[in-house]
């Protein structure tokens, strides 16, 4: 039987999209313009393509679905200070890869001032530019710089009939970056709702977890509930690790079989409408924890819940990251994997052969999202809005000076938590993470 579909939240609509390009504009110069290409269609082998993922700053701005579009922001200019190239109309190609929206189609469904299709852009974008001082576009982009280049070559060899070049260039993602961190409340829905995908798959393999199974078949099974529940597919590479596997923080290769006694690490979130959740848990395979994994995890499970508890405005990422590895590296001690006192093992670094990475991220459209995390050399604070995570861990050497109860266990709980104005929201709460819910979810008499 097919499990209940949760209601769809809302998309962005074409206001705030539009409210986004204007708040850009508004901190440009008035002579200056945008130019933000999206992204291509990558080839995978021969005929095949990696399935269409838009550019995470061109949506931000447009919504506008299609491969090989730009967009150009001309603040002030009277014609329509938002343009877009799109891909031209082509009943041949529309017959094998599906209808286009073409010009008219981008400002019809997309609220665009004015689109052109690509037949016409190389006529048409030097134009469009002339008398603009200052081109903002995302440096870091070589082929945007290329095309900046190219214009740029064009004004610059019609000054004598009076056209005027860029003369600078300037880095535009950052800046549409700092815009992404805060979340609005559309964005909100729509995070809510990847979390909530998100965390029913996560009870699904847990539901479905048995000795003898492939780490595959539970991807399997999270990645059916991410598109039942209408996302795209997975936000990332789902990692799904039995026992040793799980100390390898980035494994994707799901391959090898689930054994009975060993925990299994899921770190895997949907994308909806293009934005991530990011949720991982760690549960025994046979749905029953030893007593030496139930004491590790006790010690993460602590170390993530003060942590999320710790989330409001005004706190930084690094006060929360020092207090994960305070309470993580007084477990490591009272456990014995760990000698002498608190303090003096996080100073010397010790901990970090247990726990290497960092606690939090920003989450958004792209799973580590964009933002600067320090400003001015300091860590900045948290405001409502912001989206991170809270993913403590703690991963074990199979290594002979440890004691063996503990050897080749990895553990890491990860949940998705809204800043607040008053405090926070956790975005994946429906999936549980303490060891008597999750026995009693996965328990089959
Ligand atoms: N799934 C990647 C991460 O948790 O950062
Ligand atoms: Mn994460
Ligand atoms: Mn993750």
């Amino acid at each position: 039987m097919h499990p209940e579909i949760l209601p769809r939240p809302a998309p962005i609509t074409h206001d705030e999209y539009r409210a986004r390009r204007r708040a850009l504009m508004d901190r440009l110069p008035a002579d200056s313009a945008v130019l933000l290409p999206g992204a291509a269609l990558v080839t995978r082998s021969r005929d095949s393509e990696f399935p269409f993922r838009q550019d995470s700053d061109f949506h931000y701005l447009t919504g506008f679905p299609e491969p090989e579009a730009l967009l150009l922001l001309l603040p002030g200019r009277e014609a329509g200070e938002s343009v877009l190239f799109c891909q031209d109309r082509d009943p041949t190609l529309e017959a094998w890869t599906g209808i286009r929206l073409g010009a008219e189609g981008a400002v019809r469904e997309h609220g665009i001032d004015q689109a052109f299709e690509n037949a016409e852009r190389e006529a048409r974008l030097a134009e469009l530019l002339d008398g603009r001082h200052a081109l903002y576009l995302p440096l870091g982009d070589a082929e945007a710089l290329a095309l900046a280049e190219e214009v740029r070559g064009e004004l610059a060899g019609r000054a004598r009939r009076g056209a005027v070049a860029p003369s600078a260039f300037a880095d535009v993602s950052e800046r549409i970056h700092e815009q992404r961190l805060c979340k609005s409340e559309a964005e909100l829905a729509l995070m809510r709702h990847a979390g909530a995908i998100s965390a029913r798959a996560h009870v699904r393999a847990m539901r479905t977890a048995r000795p003898g199974l492939m780490e595959r078949q539970l991807q399997a099974e999270l990645e059916h509930e991410f598109r039942w529940q209408g996302g795209s597919g997975p936000a990332y590479a789902s990692i799904v690790g039995g026992g040793l596997n799980a100390c390898v923080l980035h494994y994707i290769e799901n391959h090898d079989p689930l054994e009975d006694g060993a925990l299994v690490l899921i770190d895997a979130g949907a994308e909806f409408d293009l934005y991530a959740g990011d949720i991982t848990r760690t549960f025994p395979v046979n749905g029953r924890f030893s007593e030496a994994q139930r004491a590790l995890y006790e010690v993460v499970l602590a170390a993530q819940e003060r942590a999320v508890a710790a989330v409001c405005p005004g706190v930084t990422l690094a006060t929360i990251h020092e207090g994960v590895v305070h309470d993580l590296t007084a477990g490591l001690i009272e456990l014995g994997l760990l000698e002498g006192d608190v303090e003096a093992r996080i100073d010397d670094g010790s901990y970090k052969r247990f726990y290497l990475h960092s606690t939090s991220h920003w989450l958004g459209l792209d799973v580590h999202d964009v933002g600067a995390y320090r400003l001015e050399g300091q860590p900045r604070t948290l405001r409502p809005g912001m989206v991170l995570t809270v993913e403590p861990g703690l991963y074990v050497p199979a290594a002979a000076d440890l004691p063996v109860a503990f050897r080749g266990i990895g553990i890491r709980i990860e949940d998705d938590v809204a800043v607040t104005p008053d405090g926070h929201e956790v975005l994946t709460a429906e999936v549980p993470k303490r060891v008597a819910d999750i026995e009693a979810l996965m328990d089959r008499n």
